[in-house]
C-alpha cells in the first residue's frame, strides 16, 4: 500500500478535472494515504510545487469547470534532465506514487516517469475525445452541449438571414466532437480531419439543400480538418457557390473547455478518479483508467499512447444521411 501519492491534471483543461481531483484526494484519504495536489501538471513537478490536500481543500469544486491545479504544457518536460528533476523532487517530499489526469500528451509523460521506475497511473481526460483506454473521456460531453447550444442559436439566427454558418469546434487530431455536434445539433454538414472531403463537395451539399427548401445551413468543421474553416470561406467567398446562402463563420475555440461540468461528467470524473487514486495506492501502475462499455477499465500505457482513438464511420454516415 502506498502512504504518499500525488495528482496532476495536465494539457488542455477539461470540465470535470476538479471532480476528478476530488475523487482522488478523497479516496486517497478514505484509504490512509496522504495526498498532494501538484501546481500547474509537469511544470510543478519539476519544480517541487506541491500541496498536502486534505478533504476541504476539494470542497465545492465538484461543480466548477477548469482545475484548481491549474495546468500547463512543460517543455522541459519532455527532456530527460527535466523528468530528473521531477522524480528528484518527488523522492525528496516521499510521495511513491502520481495520479495523471490528462490526455495523450499528458499520458506520455505519466508512461515516461513510470518507465524510469516511478510509479504513475492515467485519468483519461481530454475534450477531444481522441484517447484510447476510453470510450469516453471527461470534458468531452460538457464540451458537446456548449457547442450545440452555440449551434441551436446560430440555427435561429441563419434561418432569419437565410445564411449557411461555418463552426468551428475544437479537436486537433479528432472529429468527434465535430462529428457528434454535427448529428445532435441537426448540421447540414461536418469537416472532419478522418474523412477526405472538398470545398466543392460541401458546396454540392448546401445547393442541394437549399433547392429542397433549407432556409439555413450548418457546417460543423473540426478544427483539424482539410479544408480549414479559413479555406472553406476564402473559397465560399471567392466563388459565391452557395445557391443563395451568405456565409458566415464563427470559431467556438476555447468557450467550449470553459463550462460548469455536466452531471455526465461529474460522475465519469469521479469514478474514474476513486478508481484510479484506490488502484494507485494499492500497488497497479503503468496503466490508463477509462471507461469501456460502462465499465471502469484499465489499459496499459503502451496501449494508448501515441495512438489516436477515430471516429465511426457509421455516424458519419448517419450524420450525412439525415442532413437532407
Ligand atoms: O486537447 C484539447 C484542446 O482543446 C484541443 O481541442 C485544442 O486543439 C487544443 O487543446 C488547444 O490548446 P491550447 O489550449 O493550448 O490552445
Amino acid at each position: 500500500m502506498l502512504k504518499r501519492i500525488a495528482v496532476l491534471t495536465s494539457g488542455g483543461d477539461a470540465p470535470g478535472m476538479n471532480a476528478a481531483i476530488r475523487a482522488v484526494v478523497r479516496t486517497g484519504l478514505s484509504l490512509g494515504a496522504e495526498v498532494f495536489g501538484v501546481q500547474h501538471g509537469y511544470a510543478g513537478l519539476i519544480a517541487g510545487n506541491y500541496r498536502n490536500m486534505g478533504d476541504r481543500d476539494v470542497g465545492g469544486i465538484l461543480q466548477q469547470g477548469g482545475t484548481i491545479l491549474g495546468s500547463a504544457r512543460s517543455a522541459e518536460f519532455r527532456t530527460l534532465e527535466g523528468r530528473q528533476k521531477a522524480l528528484d523532487q518527488l523522492a525528496a517530499q516521499g510521495i511513491e506514487g502520481l495520479v495523471v489526469i490528462g490526455g495523450n500528451g499528458s499520458q506520455t509523460g505519466g508512461y515516461e516517469l513510470n518507465q524510469m521506475g516511478f510509479p504513475t497511473i492515467g485519468v483519461a481526460s481530454t475534450i477531444d475525445n481522441d484517447l484510447v483506454g476510453s470510450d469516453i473521456t471527461i470534458g468531452v460531453d460538457t464540451a458537446l452541449n456548449i457547442a450545440l447550444e452555440a449551434i441551436d442559436r446560430l440555427k435561429v439566427t441563419a434561418s432569419s438571414h437565410r445564411r449557411a454558418f461555418l463552426v468551428e469546434v475544437m479537436g486537433r487530431d479528432c472529429g468527434y466532437l465535430a462529428l457528434m455536434a454535427a448529428l445532435a445539433g441537426g448540421a447540414e454538414a461536418a469537416v472532419l480531419p478522418e474523412i477526405k472531403t472538398t470545398a466543392e463537395a460541401v458546396k454540392e451539399q448546401l445547393i442541394g439543400q437549399f433547392a429542397r427548401g433549407k432556409t439555413n445551413g450548418i457546417i460543423v468543421v473540426a478544427e483539424g480538418a482539410t479544408p480549414t474553416l479559413e479555406e472553406l470561406m476564402a473559397y465560399f467567398k471567392t466563388d459565391s457557390p452557395t445557391a443563395g446562402y451568405e456565409i458566415r463563420a464563427t470559431t467556438l475555440g476555447h468557450v467550449q473547455r470553459g463550462g460548469a461540468p455536466t452531471a455526465f461528467d461529474r460522475i465519469l470524473a469521479t469514478t474514474l478518479g476513486s478508481g484510479a487514486a484506490e488502484k494507485l495506492i494499492n500497488g497497479e501502475r503503468g496503466v490508463v483508467v477509462g471507461r469501456i462499455e460502462n465499465k471502469l477499465i484499465t489499459t496499459p500505457y503502451q496501449d494508448v499512447i501515441g495512438r489516436t482513438k477515430g471516429i465511426k464511420p457509421e455516424i458519419y454516415e448517419l450524420a450525412q444521411r439525415l442532413a437532407r
